[in-house]
């Protein structure tokens, strides 16, 4: 018990020191995703192939999510291992059947920001792209994240190089951020695993 108490304290506090989310003055673009989005076909693990750096995934390898859902609620879990150490951190989002493809969250100890996922395109069995932009006004500054993802541990040179193309053909997506996600064997092992739910709470409370 006392360790996992532990373990969450920590992912707070590299949250919080961690530095490496992509930020642009200005507004979101406006973003076309996905027509016709099928939840049902889009749930199950995808495996993460090249990001964006994102805070809270930041160093992470052998990352995947898995998305399921519950009614109308959509459980995203972000899987990833650092430093011998499995983290799952979970984010609610909902969806009907018509909305647009985009999973809107909550601002939390995960995500400070919120940033929603729209996916912009898929073909459900190989691969998804995901983006996500977020913009204060307060400060004038965008966030975005992104993934390219595969339902399997690797893409295809082709799928990998379309996918790049259709991701970065969104205004201030640029290629040039794109970071390879470690996918191998010696990557992926681990003797913990940290399970963090967001929580609206300050961390005095955890
Ligand atoms: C997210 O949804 C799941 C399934 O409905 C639920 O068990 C879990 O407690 C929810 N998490 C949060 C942080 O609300």
């Amino acid at each position: 018990m006392l360790k996992t108490i532990y373990l969450i304290v920590t992912v707070i506090l590299r949250f919080e020191l961690s530095n490496t989310q992509i930020l642009h003055f200005g507004k979101c673009a406006e973003v076309e995703t996905m027509r016709y989005f099928d939840l049902e076909r889009f749930l199950g693990i995808w495996y993460e192939i090249e990001r964006f750096p994102t805070w809270y995934e930041e160093n992470g390898h052998c990352a995947h999510k898995r998305i399921q859902a519950c009614g109308r609620t959509v459980v995203i879990e972000h899987y990833f291992i650092r430093n011998g150490i499995q983290y799952v951190l979970q984010m609610n989002s909902t969806y009907s059947p018509g909305d647009e493809a985009v999973f809107e969250i909550e601002e939390s100890n995960i995500d400070p920001v919120g940033i929603p996922f729209s996916v912009i395109t898929t073909d459900y069995d190989n691969y998804a792209i995901v983006y996500g932009c977020k913009y204060n006004e307060h400060i004038h500054i965008k966030y975005i994240s992104a993934w390219i993802l595969s339902r399997t541990s690797t893409l295809s040179p082709e799928l990998r190089e379309q996918a790049r193309s259709e991701l970065t053909s969104i205004p201030f997506a640029n290629a040039a951020y794109l970071q390879t996600v470690e996918q191998g064997e010696r990557y992926c092992t681990y003797h913990w695993t940290a399970y963090v739910q967001t929580q609206d709470k300050d961390i005095e409370n955890v």
